[in-house]
């Protein structure tokens, strides 16, 4: 069973500038709703009991959000405001459920991941990248069910134009089935003419925890940062069992100032 969930945090927002130079494009609000809370709701309803956020001094105040019982006690003191008792009950819920590791340094997912490694208990852990929501259908549910079915790991997937393809890591593709296929090879942000495919990676993935051993043989790669793909990539080559979930749902990208401002038009069809 995948219990846990690492969350990375630590990404300066650069892209979201000047927005993030003051607030965590993670607790940026989506149809009234922090980015994050959406990952979080999403993990939870997959059977997810706790998360390993990786924050960063810069960004502490993700953990202020979480944990800030006094300010919510005095004020709850004073005025009995349902909505708020209702929405300090549900941030009491993710506060069981939530730990902290730092990445003061931001040298890559896998660099960030593997702070985590004497936390993860089982064999298979979920890793998701929040500036990809995933709504209509829940992903990480999906990729569990996958999981269960192979034994494999698994990574979240999805055609993407030609052209775009050096924004995303790659995946190479055997023996295709309609909802899922067998990884042959990752590449982190190829060229066009060096994809292997138009199957993009998109921030989920159910790894086992022998990763954290390939993260530690890693050397800085494409952009100077420690990917995960290369972790993967090396777990690949040893024979290990990566598959593809090709997902249902729909996918908005949160990482850009015009993505995050269509996902709120998005995410408010929806009701
Ligand atoms: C990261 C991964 C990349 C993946 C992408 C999905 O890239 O390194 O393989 O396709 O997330 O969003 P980043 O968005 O951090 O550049």
């Amino acid at each position: 069973m995948i219990k846990q969930a690492i969350i990375p945090l630590a990404g300066l927002g650069t892209r979201m500038l000047p927005l993030t130079s003051v607030m965590p494009k993670e607790l940026m609000p989506i149809n009234g709703k922090p980015n994050l809370q959406y990952i979080l709701d999403e993990c939870i309803d997959a059977g997810v009991k706790e998360f390993i956020f990786i924050i960063s001094k810069k960004k502490l105040s993700i953990k202020k959000y979480f944990f800030n019982d006094n300010f919510y006690r005095k004020i709850l003191k004073k005025k009995k405001d349902k909505r708020l008792l209702e929405e300090y009950k549900k941030i009491k819920r993710y506060q069981k459920m939530i730990k902290f590791v730092y990445q003061n340094k931001p040298k890559g997912t896998g660099d960030a991941v593997l702070k985590c490694k004497k936390f993860i208990k089982g064999k298979y852990f979920l890793l998701l990248l929040p500036d990809d929501l995933i709504i209509r259908k829940n992903c990480s549910k999906e990729m569990i069910q996958l999981h269960k079915k192979t034994n494999g790991s698994i990574i979240a997937t999805k055609r993407v134009e030609k052209k775009t393809v050096s924004r995303w890591g790659i995946l190479s593709i055997r023996n295709k089935k309609k909802k899922y296929f067998q990884i042959k090879d990752v590449v982190e942000k190829p060229s066009i003419k060096k994809a292997p495919s138009n199957f993009a990676i998109i921030g989920r993935y159910i790894l086992p925890n022998k990763i954290f051993d390939e993260i530690k043989k890693l050397k800085p790669g494409q952009g100077g940062e420690i990917h995960i793909t290369d972790a993967i990539r090396r777990l690949i080559k040893k024979e290990s069992k990566f598959y593809g979930n090709i997902f249902k749902g729909k996918y908005l990208d949160c990482g850009t100032l015009s993505g995050y401002i269509n996902s709120g038009i998005q995410i408010s069809k929806r009701k």
